[in-house]
């Protein structure tokens, strides 16, 4: 949800700030902007569109020149369509002060209507726009002390970059539950919403937490906590490279975090897993007496990371014997949910910024929850607010729609469930080597179900037309139908829902005709039969069947010749498995549409606003 970039050093800004745009553009895409300070002015230039139309805006304005400080902006509309007015950076009445931002001002009316009746000039429809202003109302020759005043006034959520003509030595950022990280270099310093935007610069960050003000001049770093007092900053090393966030000769972001997946569970083996079957997962910073005393799970997430947490409760309640409740964070915060003396939250996220999330982790925690996270970036907000975290480690996803990241939330629940079952006293000797065993055999079947990427192709080539899809699974595979139906519409944009098999006869059968798709998950399992009777059920009414099934089922081949086949698996890792052909299926339909798979329309990687 929009993304923030900023440079102050020795070299050209404009470069390395559209760059970073670049990189960030998965954040937000319907605008974007730049500003550059130089010789005491501030020159601008924002365009509707992607980062590209920007470019080319650019192309045209020969008197930007050189400057060594700037500002750029990657926008996801909230106030204001993606116009080029209301694309960022929004300036302050004498276009002195330019200010990029990441998050949602609640209270702009409010402060909207005390600057205008102060005589502020306001020009957009954004929030954003007041950032600007109020500083501009503040400064009285010092930028620092201007923002510092200004965000005082500031409700919601934020992450602004700001520069100044009178001040064009210095670039100022501050952050309140949007995410912002300050990268090191040598004689020139950056800011950014996400690390890819500045790696190919630096690998030494510092991660800003709320209330924190940053002062970047080109050879010096100072942060402020909200009262203005100089405090000490850890500067971390990232340790993975720009290559991860590059295409690496695929065609889309999604493609290749897809292919990635055998090596992420392979990592997630090899770092948690520890001689033959010693399960590691330190980051959950809960005692093993603690672990026993556990009354209750509440599981929460958003999208894709919600359906991982549905698997999520089938396995914990199965191996632990705790009752688990899935909530949608959204949903969560306003319910007055009970938590217990002894309930402990895991909130699953990817991108770890996801605002909704934020906030029901911030009410359960309030109501005295222990919150665990899964959670993909590393020192995020989510991360940060956590009793214990546990990483998955995929590497950055930037693909807006959630592939690697879904199967390593997964085979972090497996863990987790295992290893609570554990120190519980619940899991038998024999019965935990079984588990690790077939656990560890999943990266390989992986890259089996990856080899029949052609056939799933071409499956998808006689799929494109049909109106509608509906995704059918039973028990570990409802969420895999979830999942499969959410990949499908948000990125080809054809309507498409997930549906447990055994509900079907009590409504979504109407739908069933020769024109309906019907994407049924039936690998083999104790509930197969079930989903053979659902199969004829659809077969029956013409419904036009793709299969997901075990290889060797030779029975299922009556009812259609659109099967994929899986390898054999224990049932209870197909989840992992059978949601693999599932992407595959909604990445080529898409690409067959022509539709635009790494950033489709109005979404945005990490959603930063509630
Ligand atoms: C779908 C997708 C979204 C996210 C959701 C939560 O492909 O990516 O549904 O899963 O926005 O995001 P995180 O996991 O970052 O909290």
């Amino acid at each position: 949800m929009c993304g923030i970039i900023g440079y102050i050093g020795k070299k050209n800004a404009l470069p390395i700030l559209l760059d970073g745009l670049r990189q960030l553009e998965y954040r937000g895409y319907d605008s974007a902007g730049i500003c550059l300070a130089k010789d005491a002015s501030l020159k601008i230039v924002k365009r509707s569109g992607k980062i590209k139309d920007l470019i080319n805006a650019i192309k045209n304005r020969k008197d930007l020149g050189q400057a060594n400080l700037g500002i750029g902006h990657s926008r996801w509309a909230t106030h204001g369509a993606p116009t080029n007015i209301n694309a960022h950076p929004h300036t302050d009445c004498s276009n002195g002060i330019a200010v990029v931002h990441n998050g949602i001002i609640e209270n702009f009316v409010e402060i909207k209507e005390r600057l205008i009746r102060e005589g502020h000039k306001f020009t957009s429809e954004t929030d954003s726009e007041v950032i600007a202003h109020l500083i501009e109302e503040y400064y009285t020759g010092d930028l620092e002390k201007a923002v510092l005043k200004a965000i005082k006034y500031l409700k919601g959520s934020f992450a602004i970059g700001i520069v100044s003509s009178n001040e064009p030595d210095k670039l100022i950022a501050a952050r309140k539950e949007s995410p912002l990280v300050v990268g090191v270099g040598k004689d020139e310093n950056f800011i950014a919403s996400d690390i890819p935007a500045i790696l190919r610069y630096t690998k030494k960050v510092i991660y800003v937490d709320d209330g924190e003000i940053v002062v970047l001049k080109k050879d010096s770093i100072k942060v402020l906590d909200s009262n203005g007092k100089v405090i000490k900053k850890r500067v971390d090393t990232i340790k993975w490279n720009i290559s991860s966030a590059q295409k690496s000769g695929f065609t889309h972001f999604m493609l290749k975090e897809i292919h990635e997946q055998p090596r992420v569970l392979s990592q997630i083996i090899s770092s948690r897993i520890k001689g033959s079957s010693a399960i590691e997962l330190d980051g959950i910073n809960l005692s093993g007496a603690a672990i026993k005393r556990i009354s209750n799970i509440i599981i929460l997430a958003c999208g894709t990371a919600y359906h991982a947490g549905l698997v999520g409760k089938y396995l914990i309640e199965r191996f632990t014997k705790i009752p688990v409740a899935v909530d949608v964070s959204s949903e969560f915060r306003y319910r007055k949910p009970i938590i217990r003396k002894n309930t402990v939250v895991i909130a699953i996220s990817q991108s770890g910024e996801t605002a909704d999330t934020l906030a029901a982790v911030k009410e359960a925690k309030s109501r005295g929850a222990t919150v665990i996270s899964i959670c993909n970036v590393v020192g995020s907000s989510l991360a940060r607010v956590s009793d214990g975290i546990l990483y998955t480690y995929a590497g950055p996803e930037i693909g807006v729609a959630s592939t690697k990241a879904y199967t390593a939330q997964l085979a972090m629940l497996y863990l987790l469930s295992f290893y609570i079952a554990e120190k519980k006293g619940l899991l038998r000797k024999r019965v935990k080597r079984f588990l690790i065993k077939e656990f560890k055999s999943l990266p390989e079947i992986l890259q089996e179900i990856l080899k029949k990427k052609e056939g799933i192709k071409k499956l998808a080539g006689k799929h494109l037309n049909f109106g509608s899809f509906l995704y059918l699974g039973r028990n570990l595979n409802f969420p895999t139908a979830l999942e499969g139906a959410l990949k499908l519409k948000e990125i080809s944009y054809i309507p498409a829902e997930g549906y447990p098999a055994g509900e079907m006869k009590h409504g979504p059968i109407a739908l069933i005709d020769e024109y309906r798709a019907v994407v049924c998950i039936a690998p083999d399992s104790a509930i197969y039969e079930k989903m053979v009777s659902n199969i004829q059920e659809i077969c029956a009414r013409m419904g036009k069947v793709i299969i997901v099934a075990t290889e060797g089922d030779k029975e299922i081949r009556r009812f259609t010749g659109e099967i994929i086949y899986v390898p054999k698996t224990d049932e209870l890792f197909s989840p992992i498995v059978s949601v693999v052909p599932l992407q595959l299926l909604a990445y080529y339909i898409a690409v067959k549409k022509c539709c635009d798979v790494d950033q489709p329309r109005n979404l945005a990687k990490s959603v930063t606003v509630e």
